[in-house]
């Protein structure tokens, strides 16, 4: 087992953003995790991510405890995450912003010649290999989207958290973006997607979670929680019903 997450709980003042949520991620897996809007799904992997803590309940990496561990540690304990509002360092090149994840990976750094043949290797794989000397404020919001995927793979995550990534990508995009995240099992890459493109998030993942007012209300196959009648009623109905 990669992850486990055990009786999470946090709140904000008097508001229960998440409450007691357990659930295990697998090498290799790609989760799902899905909910309506607050339900708390930014909450958990700002936990798992380290940006903060918990207000009870435990986080586990490979079997070891790492609550409350923050976010430089965790990712260099090897989790790597993108964030729903992109935030890249806008007055550094493309190139310069995926070497940061180089750097602040969990494998030891080697050589600025080296980190760079991968940072570009990196730009490649995401389709901004000619953009490399571009500072990232002159990059689109999408370009900035990649980028930022770029610097979480540049920290060789083992496991990637990916928040809403597919969120205003065009169509061509999102297929872009699947075949990416499909992927990543190849390169050891473990991911949780946070994602409302139900139809990519059911056809990536092999096992769901869904959250609802921050509590766990099925987590299964997409099949399962495809045909889960309180999922429909909580989450699914009137997202099929729009699509
Ligand atoms: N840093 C914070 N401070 C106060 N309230 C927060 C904070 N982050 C999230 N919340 C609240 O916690 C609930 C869950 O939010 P969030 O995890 O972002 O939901 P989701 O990602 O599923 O849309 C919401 O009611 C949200 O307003
Ligand atoms: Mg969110």
């Amino acid at each position: 087992m990669l992850l486990e997450v055990k009786n999470l709980t946090k709140s904000f003042g008097g508001l229960l953003a998440l409450s007691e949520l357990s659930f295990c991620v697998n090498k290799g897996d790609v989760v799902g995790l899905i909910g309506p809007n607050g339900s708390g799904k930014s909450t958990a992997f700002n936990i798992v991510a380290g940006t903060f803590p918990p207000t009870s309940g435990q986080v586990f990496l490979e079997g070891e405890d790492i609550t409350g561990l923050p976010a430089h540690q965790a990712s260099a304990r090897g989790i790597a995450r993108s964030f729903q509002l992109v935030r890249p360092f806008l007055h550094l090149t493309a190139l310069q912003n995926v070497m940061l994840g180089r750097l602040y990976g969990h494998q030891p750094f080697s050589s600025t010649k080296q980190a760079k043949a991968e940072a570009m290797e990196i730009l490649r794989f995401i389709g901004l290999a000619d953009k490399y000397d571009r500072k990232a404020n002159s990059l689109t919001v999408m370009e900035r989207k990649w980028l930022e995927m770029g610097r979480a793979l540049a920290t060789r995550p083992k496991l990637l958290l990916l928040d809403e990534f597919m969120a205003g990508l065009t169509p061509t995009e999102v297929n872009a973006a699947m075949a990416l995240i499909a992927g990543f099992k190849e390169q050891d890459i473990t991911v949780i997607v946070v994602e409302h493109i139900i139809k990519a998030v059911m056809n990536l993942s092999n096992h769901v979670v869904v959250l609802n007012a921050g509590t766990k209300i099925a987590e299964g196959t997409p099949q399962e929680i495809s045909c889960n009648p309180q999922v429909i009623k909580a989450y699914l109905g009137e997202k099929y019903a729009t699509y």
